[in-house]
């Protein structure tokens, strides 16, 4: 049976994007294998965050887990805080992994272009390593992300490759797996960049109010023409609306096409606002029933349980590979 490792930063409200790239996908891969899925907490505190606001972020990512259909007892879910087999490991990786590699990531790029580099905290450089860490722990076979995490998922089997060549096969090498459609939900406002926990404007969040999310679907820039048509070079509004319809509904976007030849971009808009108002509206009232119950804890103390047994092993693995006596 196939594992698959992935996880989500508690560093803001979760967006539609998180939602059909990540979630959408964990949920269709519960019953293809076994799944570990965690609330990467330690990577939150590579940027300033309130501690009262990365608590609560974390338990909301648990329950939109379970909220989104994620089944309880078929599925590891954990807080990576609660393994220190994670901050364990990438204390030893980080000696296998380079500057030059680590500047280059994009992530790093972005989130650091505008601080000012005597006040960039180093976590936000060793992310990848962190991360990578968080991958291999789990001898996972596949990492289900969004396009955007797939530069990470490469460098962590850069790093696999090199250990290995160095110590032998003690670390299983990964692979990224992506949705179909909806690997890069872009922003509503600007459907050339990605949307993201930290663009308001373009950003559609689970916890927005239904109404909101139906004028942001409303206002979301389209595309000259008038034709709903798929093509990201010319009309990327349309496409990215396309491929939330086409996501949440699972109808092919060629299907697609053919369902809106002739609908007015405003009548087309209306109907991707139904599905994901819909989708939502469901998620909202799941959510709603599992906050108010003490399923959390429960569900965490098990997942910490299944994750600490594979981590541990996997830890002393590389720990008397790398010849710390054990
Ligand atoms: P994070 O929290 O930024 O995003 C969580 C997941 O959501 C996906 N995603 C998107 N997918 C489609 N369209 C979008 N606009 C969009 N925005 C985000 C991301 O690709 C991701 O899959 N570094 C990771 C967390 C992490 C992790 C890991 C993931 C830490 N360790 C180990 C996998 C394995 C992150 O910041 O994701």
């Amino acid at each position: 049976m196939s594992r698959y490792i992935s996880g989500i930063k508690p560093t803001g409200h979760l967006t539609l994007g998180n939602y059909i790239g990540a979630i959408k996908q964990f949920v269709a891969l519960q019953n293809e294998g076994e799944l570990f899925l965690f609330v990467a907490d330690l990577h939150a505190l590579t940027l300033p965050i309130n501690p009262q606001d990365l608590r609560k972020n974390s338990i909301d990512i648990i329950a939109l887990y379970l909220a989104s259909g994620l089944d309880k007892d078929k599925v590891n879910i954990f807080l990576q805080s609660d393994v220190p087999a994670h901050s364990e490991l990438a204390i030893i990786l980080q000696n296998y992994l380079y500057m030059g590699e680590l500047s280059r990531m994009t992530q790093f790029k972005d989130k650091t272009q505008k601080m000012n580099s005597e006040a960039i905290g180093v976590g936000i450089f060793t992310y990848p390593i962190l991360m990578a860490g968080d991958i291999v722990l789990y001898d996972a076979d596949y990492v289900p992300v969004g396009d955007d995490q797939v530069q990470h998922v490469e460098l962590a089997r850069d790093l696999v490759r090199r250990f290995n060549n160095r110590y032998g096969e003690i670390l299983k090498m990964p692979k990224a797996v992506k949705v179909k459609n909806g690997s890069r939900i872009m922003s509503l406002s600007n459907p050339t960049v990605k949307m993201s926990k930290s663009d308001p404007k373009g950003d559609i969040f689970l916890d927005d109010d239904l109404k909101v999310i139906r004028k942001k679907i409303m206002s979301a820039v389209t595309d000259l023409g008038h034709e709903i048509k798929y093509d990201v070079e010319e009309k990327p509004g349309i496409s990215n609306l396309l491929t939330i319809y086409s996501a949440l509904t699972g109808i092919s976007i060629p299907d697609l096409e053919k369902k809106f030849a002739g609908y007015m971009y405003g009548q087309f808009k209306q109907e991707v606002a139904n599905v994901v108002v819909d989708e939502i509206d469901k998620l909202k009232k799941n959510y709603a029933e599992i906050i108010n119950s003490n399923i959390i804890d429960e569900v965490l103390n098990k997942g910490k349980l299944a994750a600490s047994k594979i981590a541990e092993a996997t830890l002393h693995r590389v720990q008397k590979a790398v010849g710390l006596y054990k």
